[in-house]
């Protein structure tokens, strides 16, 4: 089907060139959408900074209620919006139908949240005075958003921006554009006014330059790798613009010898596999004491085996294809270098292009270090690389020595030595015993090159809000 770009509340852009959108699993043709080029991103631009001044103005009970429309409609569509995520990103049904409550959430939690921006009184030095702080919305925001989460990337973003009184433009990756049609249509459903939801698809570079080169977007919030991350704080610069970077990781987990093992090794298991391993925090690397290596180690590669590996709308399918070839060839190139300077491959450790699409077994390694790649690098696909420890200071600084520091995770059922990880990992997300640490009303976010500011719970909100102190004097 042939998308077009959500520009003013009006579906456009069936004169521009179109950008084939394929299964990663088959690279069967899913669908088309539109490729905005200046024009159309300035066009979005200015109906967004036009909403804002009646948007921003409404009550935030009225705001809410959008909110709360379009969290109705992603439940009613909720198998609608699975399969389209499937179908174009790969990862397993059953995920993609977690992935929409997980979106959804977003939005209903901040319909809520969006009734609690709260300012504040301060007492003055002097009778005379009055002081006071008020909250108000940052203005249009830019919204780039990645892949491997479809929906829930665009959610996090868009549930607090419209719920603090932003206007927002869309702007989602090439490879998962259909996913955010749907949900865009859905905001058009829930009665959104015009310009206060536009969507951009197309060339990234383009629209991104228009975007950042803007006066008028006041905000950028961008999920993705470090590395683009990097370019668009950089172009941010020119116009100093406010912006929340969540970028890679590195996840390190620590498993400690009185750790409950079984517990450890099924969230070790759910967190790496999810998504193959195509999740921002999800465990890379694992550092397990010494005493209950071995054993630790044969039980993840014991239930690794039980995986199964296929296109995710296959009932029974745990771990789906690997993005595109590039993803592939860097996950085979950490597994291959890592086997040459010594790991010992205890599960999979192999992969294959099948009907057109990338699988890779879920690989279990152990005898690694960190001379090797993947230990040091984001592998971005199902591999994890065990490595021995002696000392809980040992498993804490090897965690530590990536510039990366989103998020990390360790097993222990001692309140002391946990306490004592916790606190020494420079990570902004920490599972301990927990597999599983994301939630709409927690904060997620990165310590180091991992990124900047929080997306998630109050912190999220306060990411879409300005501080204005107001000084009164009284007679
Ligand atoms: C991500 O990969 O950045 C998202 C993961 C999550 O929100 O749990």
């Amino acid at each position: 089907m042939d998308q077009l770009l959500y520009i003013n509340g009006k579906w456009t852009g069936e004169n521009l060139d179109k950008i084939t959108v394929y299964n990663p699993a088959n690279r069967d043709v899913v669908g088309t959408v539109a490729s905005a080029t200046e024009q159309e991103t300035q066009a979005a631009i200015s109906a967004a900074e036009e909403a804002f001044s009646s948007w921003s103005r409404l009550a935030a009970y009225e705001r809410s209620s959008y909110l709360e429309k379009l969290y109705t409609l992603m439940m009613e569509h909720k198998e609608e919006l699975a399969t389209i995520m499937t179908s174009e990103m790969g990862k397993p049904l059953k995920e993609s139908l977690g992935e929409v409550q997980y979106a959804a959430d977003f939005i209903k939690w901040y319909a809520e949240e969006g009734k609690r921006v709260y300012g504040r009184n301060i007492p003055a030095s002097t009778s005379n005075k009055r002081l006071s702080v008020i909250k108000q919305p940052v203005g249009v925001v830019a919204a780039i958003t990645p892949w491997n989460f479809p929906a829930a990337m665009i959610t996090r973003k868009l549930g607090p921006a419209l719920a603090a009184g932003c206007t927002v433009i869309v702007k989602p990756p090439k490879e998962t554009p259909l996913t955010a049609v749907r949900l865009v249509e859905l905001c058009e459903e829930a009665g959104f006014p015009k310009g206060v939801v536009n969507l951009l698809t197309g060339s990234s570079s383009l629209i991104a330059k228009e975007l950042m080169g803007s006066t008028a977007v006041k905000k950028v919030t961008f999920t993705g790798s470090t590395e683009v991350g990097k370019m668009l704080i950089e172009q941010s610069a020119q116009t100093v613009k406010n912006v929340s970077m969540e970028l890679g990781g590195h996840a390190p987990a620590i498993v400690l010898e009185d750790a409950d093992l079984e517990n450890a090794a099924k969230a070790v298991m759910a967190s790496k596999f999810r998504n193959a391993g195509q999740t921002c925090i999800c465990i890379n690397r694992v550092y397990v004491k010494e005493e209950v290596y071995d054993t630790f180690t044969e039980m993840l590669a014991k239930e690794t085996a039980k995986l199964t590996v296929g296109n995710g709308m296959k009932e029974g399918v745990d771990v789906g294809p690997i993005i595109n070839e590039e993803g592939y060839e860097k996950v085979a190139k950490h597994v291959s270098s890592a086997i040459k300077q010594g790991a010992t491959v205890l599960q999979g450790g192999e992969g294959e292009e099948r009907d057109g699409g990338y699988f890779y077994q879920p690989t279990v390694l152990k005898d690694v270090n960190h001379d090797m790649l993947v230990m040091n690098e984001e592998t971005f696909g199902p591999v994890l690389p065990v490595q021995k420890i002696s000392s809980d200071e040992e498993g804490i600084s090897l965690a530590n020595t990536t510039p990366f520091g989103l998020a990390a995770y360790v097993f222990t059922e001692s309140l002391s030595r946990g306490t004592a990880v916790v606190e020494g990992l420079d990570y902004g997300i920490v599972g301990w015993n927990d597999g599983a640490p994301s939630a709409a009303q927690a904060p997620f976010g990165g310590f180091k090159e991992s990124g900047i500011g929080r997306e998630g719970g109050i912190e999220g909100m306060e990411a879409y809000l300005e501080t204005k102190y107001v000084s009164m004097q009284v007679k």
